[in-house]
């Protein structure tokens, strides 16, 4: 049941935030704005890119670009991270088993800090770009909807954590990139965490 939601914390925020190390700014992707991308040098050397969330508000996703993909950081609150505990057995591969992600993002939330998630913006079906959906309950997805990311190409759904529903197009989880923090609220897109 989604009664008493407070649905409001979910809505949609334009905020911006910024990214250190020159990189520029990111736009808020919801709704799906251009996004500004980090030095045309940093992408073509495939470089780890740096993203400042200090100042990412709850339920907000941020877009940085790192090796000419999209990386999307989400913070999550409380009631999101006890939706995504209710999806597990909706989830096809709710332990991340068979989806890409490195070692220390294979848990519940596929993330390092729960309230952070940190993955790569591509539907693991043909590669189109998923819809962030944090709403919920939403006419057009149903009142099951307890937010996620949702694929306008070919149907597909995700939870919060990018794991994708059973018997969907996709046939697993959104892509979870190196990272590492170097900061309290600076996040290395690139680079593992551990690594010197
Ligand atoms: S590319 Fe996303 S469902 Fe086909």
């Amino acid at each position: 049941m989604t009664e008493g939601v407070d649905k409001s914390r979910r809505r949609f925020l334009t905020a911006t935030v910024s990214v250190v190390g020159g990189a520029g700014a990111v736009a808020a992707l919801v709704p799906f704005v251009e996004s500004m991308l980090p030095s045309e040098r940093a992408k073509a050397a495939g470089a780890p890119v740096e993203a400042d969330i200090s100042k990412l508000e709850p339920g907000q996703l941020i877009n940085v670009e790192w090796r000419g993909k999209p990386v999307w950081i989400v913070s999550r609150t409380k009631e999101m991270l006890d939706h995504i505990k209710a999806m597990d057995d909706k989830v096809a591969d709710p332990n991340s088993d068979i989806s890409e992600q490195p070692e220390y993002a294979k848990n519940e939330f596929r993330s390092i800090k729960p309230e952070i998630l940190v993955m790569i913006g591509i539907c693991t079906h043909l590669g189109c770009s998923p819809k962030y959906r944090p709403d919920v309950a939403p006419a057009d997805l149903g009142p099951d909807w307890l937010g996620g990311f949702f694929c306008p190409c070919h149907g597909s759904r995700y939870d919060l954590a990018g794991r994708v529903f059973k018997s969907q197009p996709a046939p697993k989880n959104m892509a979870i990139p190196p990272h590492k923090y170097i900061g309290e609220s600076v996040i290395l897109v690139g680079e593992d965490e551990g690594a010197a």
